[in-house]
């Protein structure tokens, strides 16, 4: 195996994406495109890894993190130019390049890995990854002679109607002799219909000088896509689905309907889990063996335990214990912790809280900065009065507490255990351990009173 090296192209405005966003920045069922391109070329051993950055270069430079090095192009003059902003990072390797495209997020490890491969075996100095559409509109065409020997590569905007025809296309995706990529770029022009530094035109300048040119043509036509518009990432959000659905099938999670599910590719999901429809999982989320996902809900960055059940609610940055039941129509606001048996019913909403072990909110309340001890019976209505306008504040519930319907709890202000709270009371000091706390008016009976008002309407 040849020393590998990969640049990646992620420079370009993305101009037909009619974006504020930074094209290779959209996300594909929650992953920015350009992430799963530097994931899938991670098992080929890459020992040099660049990305090339301009438009929103701070914003790539995040997301990308460390996985990369970067070099800045300045100026968007084409591919060409852009592969050759890595010149001085790599220029005097030897070995093998690849070159990819920051647009096309669907071409999988293993092609990576075949297409390195038949570079290295057939010993060229340039091998393209091309493909088969049926409808090649738009792409870079694979010209060959009549003996099937790569050519050249034109754009559809420089093809005569002959050259159009071609339904060979370039999927922007290749390896090359690393030393003979960086000569031959020096050669590259923009005399073209775009007036741009073309990376394709490598490859007829290669030919020229006699060089051995192949192409490695994958029939995988779903992974080549370059996504250059909205149409394209909806395409592409469509194939990457149905590809991560179908594992979660095989590993034997039910999903009920496929096509109208939509899971994030770093989700994992235990056997037996139920799906339904209409749901999106995203982040980094795990969903224990058993788990019953009900439609419509929204998952992201959350543990959910085993055998637990969510119906219809939102749930964000936060874990949900085994056997827990959520839902339907519950909010959960990120670092909450929903302890095992737990129940949080419908119209709740938590944040910053801990739900202890067998504890209920069953209906309508706010739980936010708060902590619940185990077995915690919490009354429908109840609200934790964090906010003072000014500062959040703290609200403890000790185990096996009863706060009874419509209570207000003003934070900061702490429940012992076993402690009772009388229904409609707005508790604003510290209640004991064991203590009927009863803070509500008295209420008072004018016996006949009603009779004598209505009758005199
Ligand atoms: C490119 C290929 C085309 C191929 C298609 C496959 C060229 C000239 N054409 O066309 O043959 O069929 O991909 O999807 O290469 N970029 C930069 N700097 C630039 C210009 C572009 O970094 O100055 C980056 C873009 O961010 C993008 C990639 O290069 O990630 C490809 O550019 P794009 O404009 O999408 O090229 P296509 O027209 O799709
Ligand atoms: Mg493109």
């Amino acid at each position: 195996m040849n020393n590998r090296y990969a640049i990646v192209l992620a420079a370009g405005q993305g101009t037909r994406m009619k974006s504020k966003l930074y094209k290779v920045l959209h996300p594909i069922l929650g992953r920015p495109m350009i992430r799963y391109i530097l994931k899938a070329l991670h098992p080929s051993s890459i020992e040099k890894l660049v990305t090339v950055v301009g438009h929103g270069a701070e914003d790539v430079m995040k997301q990308i993190g460390t996985e990369s090095e970067f070099v800045v192009q300045e100026e968007q003059l084409g591919t060409a130019h852009a592969v050759l902003q890595a010149k001085e990072l790599l220029e005097d390797k030897q070995g093998t390049t690849i070159v990819v495209c920051g647009d096309t997020p669907l071409i999988t490890s293993d092609t990576y890995e075949k297409l390195f491969e038949y570079h290295e075996t057939s010993q060229s100095k340039a091998t393209i990854l091309s493909t088969k559409v049926a409808d090649p509109t738009g792409y870079g065409r694979v010209l060959r002679s009549q003996d099937k020997d790569v050519e050249k590569i034109v754009e559809h905007k420089d093809a005569t109607d002959e050259e159009k025809l071609v339904n060979e296309i370039n999927t922007g995706t290749y390896c090359f002799d690393n030393e003979a990529l960086f000569a031959a770029l020096q050669k590259v022009d923009n005399n073209n219909a775009q007036q741009e530094y073309y990376l394709p035109d490598v490859i007829e300048i290669l030919k020229a000088e006699g060089e051995k040119v192949v192409a490695y043509t994958t029939d995988n036509e779903d992974e080549t896509m370059g996504i250059n518009d909205r149409v394209a990432l909806a395409n592409a959000e469509k194939v990457m689905k149905k590809r991560l659905n179908e594992q979660h099938l095989r590993n034997g999670v039910s999903i009920i309907d496929p096509d109208a599910t939509y899971i994030g590719p770093d989700v994992i999901i235990e056997q037996d889990a139920v799906i339904q429809p209409g749901t999106m999982i995203t982040g980094e989320t795990t969903i224990g063996s058993g788990a019953f996902i009900g439609a419509h809900s929204e998952i992201e960055n959350c543990t959910v335990g085993k055998d637990s059940v969510i119906r219809q609610s939102v749930v964000k940055d936060s874990k949900i214990g085994d056997k827990a039941n959520v839902g339907p129509f519950a909010h959960i606001r990120p670092e909450t912790s929903v302890g095992n048996h737990a129940r949080i019913g419908n119209f709740v909403e938590t944040k910053k809280s801990c739900i202890g072990v067998d504890t209920k909110v069953s209906h309508l309340s706010y739980i936010g900065d708060a902590e619940l001890g185990e077995n915690v019976n919490i009354g429908c209505g109840t609200i934790t009065v964090n906010y003072d306008g000014k500062e959040k504040h703290q609200t403890k519930i000790d185990d096996n507490a009863f706060v009874g319907c419509n209570s207000n709890l003003i934070a900061p202000v702490s429940i012992g255990e076993g402690a009772l709270i009388a229904a409609g009371s707005t508790v604003h000091k510290d209640v004991p351990k064991d203590a009927l706390a009863i803070a509500r008016t008295k209420q008072s009976n004018k016996e006949g009173y009603a009779k004598k008002l209505l009758d005199t309407k």
